[in-house]
């Protein structure tokens, strides 16, 4: 029986919202699209750098046990939230809250996120279309391995070419976003998304067949327990609130453009199993490559992909520079395609605001978003360079929004939707959004709902409580 608050909210909803008219024509366009998102820098080049520095195998496990209790969870919560709006996300928390409680500004959370979140990936995302372009001049052909390091310091600290190469990004990912939701977004995420699959294909079955493949295996295979620290927890909880996008709205506002029969559960499973996916098959890719050069190791950090990797690549396929050439330009055109499927995603966020509530048409509202991004990103693209001596709270531009992105703003907001779906939302509502008004079955609905309401609170909480030194039994870095 329908409570009375859930018809009221019903109610509200309706008198609140004129539903939107955009949404994906298909459920495969809808789990490629957020597929998309999700995977994306932060799986080719976040995930095995956090791998190689966290000790391999036993991250990974942590990794994944965190995807499983806290990353899908909160991912279903975010689709349950903008599909019941189905229009944007202030709409969507206003008619699920009946509009108490002042819970429509988190409408604003995706705005702000999307702002932040942009600013600082398109300047990795523009690095990575740079050494695209490199690799198809055969710029990494015939230099040493301290050429890569010298190169990437200089590209990366130049004044202007980085912020060229971030601001295409940006012109690039707007053009998809103008284009609109299925002329767009769809379209881009059906094209990329197969194609990303080819080159992982291709480029794993090459690595395999290097002479350090046996050793990449074990690295990422046998965990070794004695490396995990409380850094490793922290690090494997970021890494898969990072790697599904999940906390700062960008799925609700996604969700609010999925069809009616949807399966939330089922998709949100799936998305998370090819975004897990692409993570290890990168690192399958990368680290028998580094294995495969004699006194190379995995933990090389942030710069792995960028002065490691083209080291390793020229050095491994000495003999065939063809072979060289190939893997090269495929690694890094995958890394485009995955930072573009995510930076698209990172737009809409706020686009789709100043589209809904500010009646701008979608182009401009792209465009205007996209500029604003183009100055914060020049600001942490500087970081690296001529304003790297500018520190917030010890921190350079850059890594400040990184910080703010990652281990504040995911968090919190994966801890309010929480608290927002388990404990204000009518129970009835949602059982009707997760099981498509009792036409499915959802097996897992219970386990979900335990999850959402207690458990994910709870990690979050107690792993706030520990970085703002609360309590000491997880160490500090
Ligand atoms: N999940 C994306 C990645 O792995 C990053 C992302 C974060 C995308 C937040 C959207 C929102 O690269």
């Amino acid at each position: 029986m329908k409570s009375v608050r859930s018809v009221v909210n019903n109610a509200n909803a309706k008198m609140i919202t004129t539903k939107i008219t955009a949404g994906f024509a298909s459920k495969v366009g809808a789990i490629l699209a957020v597929a998309g998102s999700a995977v994306g820098l932060g799986n080719v080049w976040r995930f095995p750098t956090e791998t190689g520095s966290n000790g391999g195998a036993a991250f990974i496990l942590i990794y994944v046990l965190f995807m499983l209790i806290l990353g899908v969870p909160v991912m279903v919560t975010e689709f349950v939230i903008g599909r019941h709006g189905h229009k944007d996300v202030t709409h969507s928390f206003l008619s699920l809250s009946g509009g108490r409680g002042g819970w429509r500004w988190m409408g604003l959370l995706p705005v702000v996120a999307g702002f932040l979140v942009l600013s600082y990936y398109s300047v990795v995302a523009g690095w990575t279309l740079y050494y695209a372009f490199e690799a198809g001049l055969n710029g990494f052909a015939g230099k040493d391995a301290a050429q890569y390091a010298a190169d990437f310091a200089a590209f990366s600290s130049h004044p202007v070419w980085p912020s060229v190469w971030m601001a295409l990004t940006v012109t690039m990912t707007c053009a998809i976003v103008a284009l609109g939701v299925r002329r767009g977004i769809e379209r881009g995420a059906k094209i990329m998304m197969p194609l990303l699959f080819l080159f992982i294909v291709v480029l794993v079955c090459c690595s395999l067949t290097l002479p350090g493949a046996d050793r990449g295996l074990t690295f990422l295979f046998r965990p070794d327990f004695s490396k995990v620290t409380g850094q490793t927890v922290l690090s494997a909880m970021g890494q898969a609130f990072f790697s599904l996008s999940v906390g700062l709205c960008c799925l609700c506002t996604y969700a609010c453009y999925f069809r009616k029969d949807v399966d939330l559960m089922k998709d949100g499973l799936k998305v998370a199993t090819i975004d897990t996916l692409v993570a290890l098959l990168s690192g399958l890719i990368i680290f028998p490559a580094v294995y495969s050069v004699p006194g190379l190791q995995p933990d090389a950090g942030p710069s792995l992909v960028f002065i490691t990797l083209p080291n390793v690549f020229q050095q491994v396929f000495s003999g065939v520079p063809l072979l060289a050439y190939i893997f090269s330009l495929f690694f890094y055109l995958l890394l485009v395609m995955a930072a573009l499927t995510s930076s698209i995603s990172m737009l809409e966020m706020a686009a789709a605001y100043f589209h809904e509530e500010w009646r701008v048409s979608r182009p401009k509202s792209a465009v205007g978003v996209s500029l604003v991004c183009l100055l914060l990103g020049t600001a942490c693209s500087l970081s690296f360079g001529l304003l790297a001596e500018v520190k917030v709270f010890d921190m350079t531009i850059f890594d400040l929004f990184d910080f703010l992105v990652a281990k504040f703003l995911m968090p919190v907001g994966s801890l309010l939707m929480c608290l927002f779906v388990g404990w204000v939302v009518d129970k009835e509502i949602v059982r009707q959004e997760i099981t498509n008004q009792g036409t499915l079955r959802s097996p897992f609905y219970s386990l979900w709902f335990f999850l959402v309401r207690y458990v994910a609170p709870l990690c979050i909480l107690l792993i706030f409580a520990n970085e703002l030194g609360l309590f000491g039994f997880i160490q500090k870095p």
